[in-house]
């Protein structure tokens, strides 16, 4: 039989555990999370129209131009300047065809601002704002006239009530009466943010984290953070204040390799490092931030800063820690206060460089940690490593960031559902003392050829339901996880398979977030023992088991993967539990198509099946059916 102990706590589940991670890829913030409906809407995309369409019948030179103030505003040089004449019959409009479309809701306010001056008093130019469908019939919208701001930048904001749904909408401005205006920071929201914070994010996406409960968010990537180069690193610094001031970049996913490219793929930072600590405190996740430590991407330039010119890259690391903690005497603690939050984010850890591998991150990291450890020794440090198939460069690395001492080395793997299976007493035999792993990146992929999200398919969830009752077992060794990517948006991707897959108007979880929200809401406080006929439960019959404690709730929370075609018959002992009487509640996740996969036609194909058992005999039996994940849980008084 199975035998379960719940007094014999092998280990405390870290309150870590599990969290997620957040990466501006797959259109994750701009397009995604980040509900700015207006693609460029500071004209400082590559090519300054991109996004946007101009009308101007019959054709005058000069109509609408693409003005760049060059050295007058280095952050966001560029804007549009329109002059009217209000010729009879004549048309001038420019129309923004959104993040693949927009969606629009019937009977839902959505809220426009522009910046604007006008060149002289001389004007009566209006704006028709609307939100069109494909044929340009109008969704609803509005007709200003912001009033007359002579040679002086102004915003100007209005709001207007959509008549009709449509998932492809676009948004036409047109241009009537005399004279000249010039815009910048032309932007569209929907009410219906997260918290309803106006310029906020998109609260459906943002639902399905909260539902998590995750114990930590870790942002802002990924690769992003390393950058083509340095130039492209992600920076923090510039993130946060005035979003007019917030300078982008192009995106490092903006590549040629994408299955979707999206050569129109910018980082506008509307979401930035304070919008990121703001959104771990909602969601109750602790943050997570990652810094660039001196080195672009690897797969690019692997371009890297001299050592003696790596102080701005650790003084961005210290004032982080300001940032996020300081009080509001310090220089960063107030530049937090005055963007809306004066108590700390509460930081406590931090991550230094992402993938890179090499001696010279050693080196790099050495820097960072002294620096770091001097001025906050509470800080805890997390290092990059790896698990591919070079294993001794790991080996080696793993060795130096060990006798570092950090306090979390942050391994990756994208692997088959094989390894994922193979892989389940990885940490069985692993050092317990010093440094603790991060399985900061992880999704089994599948050799499927089906569609991209379909690609999250039952076969690689179960895989990692499996792998993951491994970490749970050793939660004295991993105390943090997070799949990875997050989001991706259905017709913008460069990477799958992916957490979430979301559409301008649906957000699907997919089988691989079931099990990570599964896991996430019963992770319990303490790892107790389970085997079968004396061995751990690592792939043996293709079976797959950890257990927990919740000592806040005194329930037993059992976890089993079956990975075979056949049903299983698996009677359960738990030591020192009357179990006759007792109700069993099952939450079960289970297809007995190993390439079934949730998708936007059905949302629901793979989504936990709750169901309460009678136990009537001393020990308990449970039927494990075929490619099914189960957690059992049983109250322990
Ligand atoms: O998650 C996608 C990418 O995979 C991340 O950006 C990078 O860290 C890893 O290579």
């Amino acid at each position: 039989p199975i035998v379960v102990n719940p007094a014999i706590k092998t280990a405390s589940i870290s309150p870590n555990m599990w969290g997620v991670f957040f990466e501006d890829i797959n259109m994750g913030a701009d397009g995604g999370i980040y509900a700015e409906m207006i693609k460029n809407r500071s004209f400082e995309f590559q090519k300054p129209l991109m996004g946007w369409k101009l009308d101007n019948k019959p054709f005058r030179e000069g109509a609408i131009t693409v003005q760049n103030r060059q050295q007058a505003n280095t952050n966001n040089p560029r804007f549009i300047r329109v002059q009217a004449t209000d010729v009879a019959g004549s048309v001038l409009s420019m129309t923004n065809e959104g993040f693949r479309g927009m969606a629009v809701k019937k009977d839902l306010r959505y809220d426009f601002s522009c910046l604007y001056q006008h060149a002289d008093n001389q004007t009566d130019i209006r704006m028709q704002l609307e939100l069109i469908d494909t044929l340009g019939k109008t969704l609803g919208g509005a007709i200003i006239q912001p009033a007359v701001s002579a040679g002086k930048w102004s915003k100007f904001t209005a709001s207007f009530t959509a008549t009709a749904t449509n998932a492809k909408a676009k948004f036409r401005i047109t241009f009537t009466g005399r004279g000249s205006i010039d815009l910048d920071m032309i932007s569209l929201f929907p009410e219906d943010t997260w918290k309803k914070r106006p310029g906020g994010m998109r609260a459906d996406m943002i639902q399905l984290l909260a539902d998590m409960k995750p114990g930590f968010i870790r942002f802002p990537g990924g690769c992003i953070v390393e950058g083509f180069d340095l130039n492209n690193r992600y920076q923090w610094k510039k993130t946060i204040g005035p979003i007019e001031e917030r300078q982008l970049i192009m995106n490092r996913w903006n590549v040629e390799f994408a299955h979707r490219p999206a050569p129109d793929y910018f980082q506008t930072f509307g979401l930035g490092f304070f919008e990121y600590f703001q959104l771990a405190e909602d969601i109750g996740a602790k943050p997570l931030p990652i810094l660039n430590c001196g080195m672009a991407c690897q797969f690019n330039s692997a371009e890297l800063v001299p050592m003696d010119q790596l102080d701005p890259y650790i003084q961005d690391a210290l004032d982080l820690v300001e940032f996020a903690n300081g009080d509001t005497n310090t220089v960063w603690g107030k530049k937090r206060a005055a963007m809306g939050h004066a108590a700390p984010f509460n930081l406590t850890m931090i991550g230094i460089g992402n993938e890179n591998w090499g001696p010279q991150y050693v080196e790099r990291l050495q820097a960072f940690t002294k620096a770091i450890r001097s001025k906050y020794p509470g800080i805890q440090i997390i290092a990059s490593s790896g698990t591919d198939p070079l294993g001794e460069r790991f080996d080696f690395l793993n060795q130096s960031l060990r006798a570092m001492q950090v306090d979390f080395v942050d391994e990756h793997y994208y692997r088959k559902p094989d390894w994922f299976l193979s892989n389940a007493s990885r940490y069985d035999a692993y050092t317990r003392n010093g440094s603790k792993v991060f399985a900061g990146e992880y999704a089994a992929h599948s050799d499927s050829k089906q569609t991209a999200e379909k690609r999250n398919n039952w076969q690689a969830a179960l895989s990692e339901a499996a792998f993951l009752t491994g970490l749970e077992r050793n939660a004295d060794v991993v105390q943090m996880a997070s799949y990875a990517p997050l989001f991706a948006h259905v017709e913008g991707w460069q990477w799958n398979p992916d957490l979430i897959w979301v559409n301008n108007q649906q957000v699907i979880g997919s089988a691989s977030y079931q099990v990570q929200k599964l896991y996430a809401l019963n992770k319990g406080t303490h790892a107790v023992a389970i085997s079968r006929n004396g061995a751990v439960m690592a792939g043996k019959d293709s079976l797959y088991a950890s257990a927990v404690v919740d000592a806040n709730t005194q329930e037993l929370l059992i976890k089993i993967a079956n990975v075979s075609a056949t049903t299983q018959t698996l009677p359960i002992d738990i030591a020192g539990v009357k179990m006759q009487g007792k109700v069993v509640q099952q939450t079960l996740l289970q297809h007995p198509d190993l390439m079934a996969a949730n998708s936007f036609d059905q949302p629901d194909n793979i989504v936990p099946v709750q169901t309460a058992v009678l136990c009537k005999s001393k020990t308990f039996t449970y039927e494990a059916k075929p490619y099914s994940f189960v957690l059992l849980r049983i109250a322990l008084k």
